[in-house]
């Protein structure tokens, strides 16, 4: 089963920020862009684990805090190179708040 998890109000994210939330035993970090998209990903860089949501976004993707591994926002995937993938969550805003969904199955971490 599926739960939409209410995050916080959608002017909490700073476009070009993130803010993250514990959820279970995940860290999921929520993004924003500077055309107010909204993406989450795990709070974990897939390559060592990094906090990408300290990170720089820039466009749909965010450039990891530690080593530069730039993540694709859309999707998790490392770009270029790099190869790895940050979970992903969806998100959704609704009257000025952000959502996220965790299925039960994925409130455990990895
Ligand atoms: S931990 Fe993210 S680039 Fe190395």
């Amino acid at each position: 089963m599926t739960t939409w998890y209410d995050i916080c109000a959608f002017d909490d994210v700073p476009a070009l920020g993130a803010r993250t939330v514990r959820i279970g035993a995940r860290e999921i970090a929520v993004f924003r862009t500077a055309d107010d998209a909204v993406f989450a990903l795990e709070n974990k860089c897939p390559h060592k684990g990094g906090p990408l949501a300290e990170g720089i976004v820039h466009g749909r993707k965010v450039a990891c805090p530690l080593h530069n591994w730039v993540i694709d926002l859309e999707n998790g995937e490392a770009t270029g190179a790099d190869h790895g993938c940050a979970e992903e969550f969806a998100v959704a805003v609704e009257a000025g708040r952000i959502r996220l969904a965790v299925p039960a199955e994925r409130l455990a971490a990895e």
